[in-house]
């Protein structure tokens, strides 16, 4: 393959096969495992989705109890790790604080053969448990607050909302954070699922493998980019200010990108974006309906002639950071909350991977210069 013909970003290039989500671009659909998303996150729960990912199919009463008590049973962390918590810098990214806590877990609960299928089975339950915890400890933390104990009778939703402000949610608002983990859980071969299943593949043990796709995700070009529509819905400020707004940022900049706007695969409006939207209206019609809603509203359609025509429309982060900011959610923690929805998908990756398993290595033609002398330091100009 000469230089020219190696698609920017790997576009289109298959880099293996997987049997765990299926992406239509053209018709916004997505299924986990051949059901979908949509249906999902109407009558699903994270952690049923979490086992249909995971193991392939839905699980019976039974494993889904089984399921629940096994996470529930798994949520506190090592009092030494809430102590390590506790050191890093307050001002910290908390994606930063959850890439290393993640890493961390390993040092206190190590599994390192990953040829050991029921240690791999619960280093994942300790994961997906533990995250939670850990992204509300060091939010409660760098506040100068106690982490709270998480639940035991509260689901994961519920369990996290309780973790961060200390009270329970009402049924709807648990209902909407729920939908959103399932709507996150998983998405193809996307740059983070890429990077567990490149990880994996060295046989690294399971918490850097997610430590790994944690670093990945935090990009605004991926998971980062929902904080980064809420600051840009935040500068425009009001509704009659899209068009002014969106005019001059395209006249300073002519490769200027609209944060929550576009997708690799999707040349439609996201299916989740459209499932978002309507959770969103849902918890609006029962609380105050914030302002920077009508903007993402807006500017959604001030967005539609321009970039339309080029297949470029709202993605998952268009309208989750507003329903997250409506909860009270800091607007740092919407990364890490993607990446406790996600850490399902990425663990189904790399049991996927396993099963198949030869370490990654693509080529890359040299391009750079050849037959160089050394130069001695001192007869360097
Ligand atoms: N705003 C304005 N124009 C855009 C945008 C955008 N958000 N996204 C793409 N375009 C334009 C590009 O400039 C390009 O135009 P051109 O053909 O005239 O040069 C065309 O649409 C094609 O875009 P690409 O850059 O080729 O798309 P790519 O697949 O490489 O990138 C990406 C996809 C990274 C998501 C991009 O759309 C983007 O940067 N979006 C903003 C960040 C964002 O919302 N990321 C979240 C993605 S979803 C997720 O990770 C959960």
């Amino acid at each position: 393959m000469s230089q020219t013909e190696i698609p920017a970003g790997l576009a289109d290039v298959p880099v293996t096969k997987t049997a765990i989500s299926d992406i239509d671009g053209k018709n916004a659909t997505l299924f986990y495992r051949g059901i979908p998303v949509q249906v999902l996150a109407r009558e699903s729960s994270f952690e049923e989705t979490s086992w249909l990912l995971l193991k392939g199919d839905l699980p019976t009463q039974r494993e889904l109890a089984n399921f629940h008590f096994d996470l529930r049973s798994r949520r506190k962390v090592h009092y030494r790790l809430l102590e390590a918590l506790k050191n890093f810098p307050e001002s910290g990214h908390p994606m930063d604080a959850l890439q290393a806590s993640v890493a961390a877990l390993g040092l206190f609960y190590p599994s390192r053969n990953v040829s050991d299928a029921a240690a791999n089975w619960e280093a994942s339950l300790r994961i997906i448990a533990s995250m939670p915890t850990l992204v509300a400890a060091f939010a409660r933390l760098r506040s100068g607050e106690m982490p709270i104990e998480p639940h035991p009778d509260l689901d994961h939703a519920a369990n996290f909302y309780y973790m961060l402000f200390g009270k329970e949610p009402s049924a709807s608002v648990r209902k909407v954070i729920d939908a959103c983990l399932i709507l996150h859980a998983e998405h193809h071969m996307n740059a983070s699922t890429f990077t567990a299943r490149v990880a994996g593949s060295s046989l690294a043990n399971p918490y850097q493998v997610i430590a790994a796709a944690v670093g990945s995700l935090s990009g605004p070009l991926h998971g980062g980019a929902n904080e980064e529509v809420l600051e840009q819905l935040k500068e425009i400020g009001s509704p009659d200010r899209v068009q002014a707004w969106l005019e001059q940022k395209r006249a300073s900049n002519p490769s200027f990108k609209v944060m929550g706007l576009g997708h690799r695969v999707y040349k439609v409006k996201d299916p989740r974006a459209t499932v978002l939207q309507d959770l969103a209206e849902r918890v609006f019609a029962e609380s105050t309906r914030p302002i920077l809603y009508d903007v993402a509203v807006e500017l959604e359609k001030a967005c539609l002639p321009i970039y339309g025509p080029k297949g470029v429309f709202p993605n998952v982060d268009f309208y989750s950071g507003v329903v997250y900011s409506a909860l009270k959610i800091p607007t740092d923690l919407f990364t890490p909350i993607f990446a406790i929805a996600r850490v399902s998908g990425w663990l189904a990756h790399w049991f996927e991977q396993l099963q198949n398993n030869r370490i990654y290595r693509p080529d890359a033609p040299y391009i750079g210069k050849q037959n160089v002398t050394y130069t001695p330091l001192e007869k360097r100009p």
